[in-house]
């Protein structure tokens, strides 16, 4: 896997330049007025999934913004793509916005790339094989709950979700030291994988927000589950993320009882 590795590398970083350099930029929305589409979204994803179509031949590729093709035999690897995670910051200028690659089989992530163009980092994962920051080895935090950075949104998409989302904040809020909200998730997961912070929660993201950055997680000694209490990368669901096992049970345990506080969430979970 080191070889396709370092090629996903590659074209995750010629991505990332197309982000810094492109001009005069379409802003659109689509459904919302908090969730947009650039140009450039467009762009990035129409190269990557040309090139990495390409590099594994057969492959199937799920984007954000142009869909899906090729997923009529399941047992294919997906390319399962962001073009840009973190669009509104993008939009407004907000330097935190990151492209986001991973490869899914058997609906689990077993290689994730993420590029933040801005701040010049790579970050990297396959099965196996560790997680890395420009090539050097990540790894989680050993924090206690009294003492984790939570990162974690209130559902900006579909705000009927966002008082479920309010009264997990506000328990974390309590018992942990702090919270940030970043706007990207694909790099919160990431500020997980390499120890600067220690608990995630955020209901609902879809598969291209959180595949690469769930294999990079994992690589790097962190948990990630979906509302099936393993982890899904084929379908949109609330992801609970931490540093260690110990720290995800005490956030399912959170999540669990502000889901029995907020039916109107409409949320199923198995965990
Ligand atoms: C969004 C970002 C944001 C998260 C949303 C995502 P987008 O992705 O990751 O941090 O709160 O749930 O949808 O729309 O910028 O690709
Ligand atoms: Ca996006």
């Amino acid at each position: 896997m080191d070889g396709l590795r370092q090629k996903v590398i590659a074209i995750a970083e010629a991505a990332g330049d197309i982000m810094l350099t492109e001009q005069d930029v379409h802003v659109d929305t689509k459904g919302t007025k908090e969730n947009y589409v650039t140009s450039t979204d467009l762009k990035i994803e129409r190269f990557l999934r040309k090139e990495l179509t390409s590099l594994l031949p057969g492959s199937a590729f799920m984007g954000e913004e142009d869909g899906t093709s090729g997923d009529d035999d399941p047992d294919r690897p997906m390319w399962v793509v962001d073009p840009i995670d973190g669009t509104a910051n993008y939009v407004r200028g907000i330097p935190m916005s990151v492209v986001s690659i991973a490869l899914v089989k058997d609906r689990v992530p077993i290689l994730g790339v993420i590029r933040h163009p801005r701040l010049d980092e790579t970050f990297s994962a396959a099965e196996g094989e560790g997680a890395f920051l420009n090539g050097k080895p990540i790894h989680v935090s050993e924090r206690t709950r009294e003492h984790c950075m939570v990162c974690t949104a209130w559902s900006c998409y579909n705000k009927s979700r966002a008082p479920l989302c309010f009264d997990v904040s506000q328990t974390l809020y309590g018992i942990c030291e702090d919270i940030r909200r970043i706007g990207t998730a694909a790099y919160e997961l990431c500020l997980l994988a390499k120890g600067s912070c220690d608990l995630y929660f955020e209901a609902f993201l879809a598969p291209w927000d959180f595949s690469a950055a769930a294999c990079i997680l994992r690589e790097a000694g962190g948990c990630i589950i979906t509302s099936s209490g393993e982890l899904d990368c084929t379908r949109p669901s609330i992801v609970l993320a931490a540093n260690d096992s110990g720290n995800l049970e005490f956030l399912k345990g959170v999540v669990r009882e502000a889901l029995s506080r907020h039916p109107e969430a409409n949320i199923d979970i198995a965990f």
